[in-house]
């Protein structure tokens, strides 16, 4: 008889955007007349820039030629679009090889599925709170234990609370973890981390034996000097630790679909390398990412792509200026915003994070994220992304300020 994977009937409710995105329609369709505004989900505005655009073109243009179609693409990658991430790493000091980077369709799938090659049993530690697929993707698996709907933890998950108290960043935690999630800059509290700090958990991980899985999603949005953009400037790390790196947030690709994940050959789990069994899950499970968009990847690492990388994130960066300041002036504990594109505020009068939620929405008719649905010690807090226009953005912060 079929049986079900039971593990997914003890996940919670269901994904957090979808329960946003759920509630926001419900409120629209009630309220037709009232304008929402949107800062819940990190999703961008910005076009696709021009050279990632012709690049698009020119490969549609080879795929219409029989000269120049491509089929399958390479599972682990294209070699122009690797040698191009291999080059970028090398401008940050960090020896990168091109049969360590592995092309995916977004850092979220490459999140999901690492857990493919660990143990059914190996304890996971998260920042708490944070980007919710760590944990629900290791709970699909049986590996967190039993969930607590009143404290909104699961039995075999560690928390390493990341509040206000501790400046938003975890201490090393007391019972040893078999894998560590570290998102930084960090979803989403926006929080960063010195390379001093990250050189600890480096040190840390080489010392019991763990995994780091380091997600670097955001560290195009990185301006202060002493933040590392990769895990591998640190010392040690390439015995110990997986990056994980995204197109979507620096140059948009959030509907266009491209990531990919680093896994150092050096990294093993007694005398397996990572690497190898990666490339097998790969490319068993995966069929590459198509060329047109690969090409498009390619693009953004070439000194104009740079630069429309640069101009992209200065303009949510400058979205997430107003917002921080305009939500201090309006007397709002706040924090992220300056290495991230989001910012983390308390909510006032001690409101729960979904209190607040419907309150922006009533009040405001804003939309935000309510910032225990990336944990337990998200709750009493909430999160609005700089990824929305500009206009959208000023409207936003002169309603709550009005609120
Ligand atoms: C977020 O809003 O946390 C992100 O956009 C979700 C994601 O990147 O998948």
């Amino acid at each position: 008889m079929f049986r079900i994977n039971e593990n997914y009937l003890k996940l919670p409710g269901s994904y957090l955007f979808s329960t946003v995105g759920k509630k926001a329609r419900a409120f629209m369709e009630a309220n037709p007349d009232k304008k929402v505004i949107r800062l819940g989900i990190g999703d961008v505005t910005l076009p696709l820039s021009k050279s990632v655009i012709t690049a698009l073109h020119s490969a549609v243009d080879e795929m219409g030629d029989a000269k120049t179609f491509k089929g399958y693409a390479p599972d682990l990658g294209y070699e122009f679009l690797r040698s191009a991430i291999r080059q970028e790493y090398a401008s940050r000091g960090a020896d990168i090889a091109i049969d360590e980077i592995f092309i995916s369709d977004g850092a979220k799938s490459d999140c999901g599925n690492i857990g493919d090659i660990f143990a059914d049993d190996v304890k996971i530690a998260v920042c708490d709170p944070v980007y919710p697929v760590y944990v629900d993707t290791n709970a699909m698996s049986g590996r967190t234990g039993d969930y607590d709907q009143a404290s909104g933890r699961w039995s075999r998950v560690i928390y390493m609370p990341c509040v206000a108290e501790n400046n938003f960043s975890p201490s090393l935690p007391s019972e040893v973890p078999d894998v560590i999630y570290l998102c930084f800059p960090n979803n989403p509290t926006g929080s960063a981390i010195t390379k001093d700090e990250l050189q600890k958990w480096v040190d840390y991980a080489n010392e019991k034996k763990a995994l780091i899985i380091y997600d670097a999603a955001y560290e195009a949005y990185i301006s202060e000097e002493n933040v590392p953009h990769s895990i591998y400037e640190c010392d040690g790390a390439y015995t110990c630790a997986i990056e994980m790196r995204s197109f979507s947030k620096n140059a948009g690709f959030t509907g266009t679909r491209l990531g990919f994940t680093v896994i150092p050959k050096a990294l093993k789990a007694g005398d397996v390398a990572l690497n190898s069994l990666w490339a097998r899950r790969h490319g068993t499970k995966f069929n590459g990412a198509p060329y047109i968009i690969q090409k498009a990847g390619e693009a953004v690492y070439s000194a104009e792509g740079k630069k429309e990388v640069k101009e992209m994130v200065g303009f949510y960066m400058n979205n997430a200026r107003i917002i921080r300041e305009g939500l201090v002036s309006a007397g709002y504990t706040v924090s992220g915003g300056v290495n991230a594109p989001y910012i983390w505020l308390k909510t006032p009068g001690n409101m729960s994070s979904w209190e607040f939620f419907d309150y922006l929405l009533e009040k405001a008719n804003v939309i935000g994220t309510p910032g225990s649905g990336f944990g337990p010690s998200g709750e009493g807090y909430f999160r609005l992304t700089a990824f929305g226009t500009l206009e959208n953005t000023v409207e936003a912060i002169e309603r709550i300020k009005k609120m």
